[in-house]
């Protein structure tokens, strides 16, 4: 099926992204001016009261609208599947999680910028999903340059197509890129459009000397970090968080499922909880600040949420307003922001660890430190160890990876 009006809307959309200072030298404006993304998303999913709608090229209801989003500066949902929990929605459907996805052109630009590639470098890529970023990769380095890998083998076979009919054959791989792709390595980048706890230490020992890693380190509280880390020549990866938000979904070992391994609730246990209070207001924590976030997962391992929400107060028997902390081991926090008659607020926690304490901690440790966001912060890995550090790598502030 041919699909008309589309060369403006791209001219329009690599315009706008140079324009805004996304894409910088010429050789990724070029490969973006040549790669015609609908190309690679013939049918995406956008939300919708009940869950997600599926806006497909093919279909001429839908074309305009579906042309429009393609060539915006959007995320596109191109894949989902069941949540594994099974949870129906009030329609009746069973409630879906995206499983692949197309980046937001504005974040690939900003990425692809950051990997600093020349020209005949080898680069693998995690996370195919469309082909649409190894299609960029293609033209900017040669097809015989890229190799990229999904865990997904329908996306894997429908991105060869894509690929194949835009006249390039990159390799492409159907497995967990956790373990790289030692075969073809080794490379002088790596980046991956899936999220990480920590590094796998595949991807260093498939790096050349001098190579570079781009990946997002995720945790559950705050996942918007991307790290540029590069081969020392001691087995060593390094480098910083960059000033650039990107999310990404979790890289997961296992295809038929759409969550990674943490997403799967444990068994809920009923911990006894115990009660204290604070003379700081829970009010005035920074729950919706990145940077706060950040810091509280590097201290809070396992962290799993921070959110204002209601909370049963065992003293007073009714609901009230409170900021509520749980992590993955099962320990949960509510502290109730309404101070108690005698002007402290009072903490109810339970589960393996006290949370609320260490929440505590890093709102000082947070003011202390001067409010930093994530790149201010950086990452170090080899064979053994892994580790965020603050302000430079051997100051005092260290935090042991994974994430979660
Ligand atoms: C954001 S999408 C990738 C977007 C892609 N680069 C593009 O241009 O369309 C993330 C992809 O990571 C893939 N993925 C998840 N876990 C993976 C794993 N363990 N190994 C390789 N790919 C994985 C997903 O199947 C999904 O296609």
């Amino acid at each position: 099926m041919t699909i008309l009006g589309w060369e403006p809307r791209l001219t329009t959309l690599v315009t706008a992204l140079t324009g805004e200072g996304h894409l910088r030298s010429k050789e990724w404006i070029d490969a973006f001016a040549a790669t015609p993304r609908h190309l690679f998303t013939p049918d995406v999913f956008v939300t919708s009261a009940n869950g997600y709608r599926r806006l497909s090229g093919d279909d001429p209801a839908d074309r305009d609208e579906w042309l429009s989003l393609v060539y915006s500066d959007e995320s596109l949902v191109t894949q989902d599947k069941p949540h594994a929990a099974g949870h129906i929605l009030p329609t009746g459907e069973p409630l879906r999680v995206p499983t692949s996805s197309s980046t937001m052109p504005s974040l690939m630009a900003r990425m692809l910028e950051a990997l600093d590639v020349r020209d005949g470098m080898k680069i693998l890529e995690i996370g195919t999903g469309t082909g649409y970023n190894a299609a960029l990769l293609s033209h900017r380095v040669g097809d015989r340059n890229v190799i990229s890998a999904d865990i997904d083998p329908a996306l894997v076979h429908h991105a060869t197509k894509r690929l194949t009919d835009l006249g390039y054959t990159p390799t492409l791989i159907i497995g967990d890129g956790a373990a790289g792709a030692p075969e073809h390595g080794p490379y002088d980048r790596i980046i991956t459009t899936a999220a990480i706890p920590e590094v796998p230490s595949a991807w260093i020992q498939q790096l050349k000397p001098g190579g570079k890693i781009l990946g997002n380190l995720r945790g559950d509280l705050a996942g918007g970090t991307l790290c540029l880390l590069t081969h020392d020549n001691d087995g060593e990866v390094i480098g910083p968080i960059l000033p650039i938000g990107g999310h990404f979904m979790w890289l997961r070992p296992d295809p038929a499922d759409p969550h990674h391994p943490h997403e799967h609730t444990p068994t809920q246990r009923r911990w006894p909880s115990s009660r204290t209070t604070t003379p700081l207001s829970p009010a005035d924590l920074p729950v919706d600040d990145e940077a706060f976030r950040f810091l509280l997962q590097l201290q809070l391992h396992g962290a799993q949420s921070l959110y204002r929400g209601r909370a049963f107060d065992p003293s007073t028997r009714r609901e009230r307003d409170a900021v509520i902390a749980t992590a993955h081991d099962g320990s949960r926090a509510e502290a109730f922001t309404e101070p108690e008659p005698e002007g402290a607020y009072q903490i109810v926690q339970s589960g393996p660890r006290r949370i609320f304490d260490t929440i505590e901690i890093t709102r000082h440790l947070f003011n202390d430190l001067g409010r930093p966001g994530p790149d201010k912060f950086g990452v170090v890995a080899n064979d053994s160890t892994q580790f965020v550090w603050f302000a430079n790598d051997d100051g005092w502030y260290r935090w042991p990876l994974p994430l979660i």
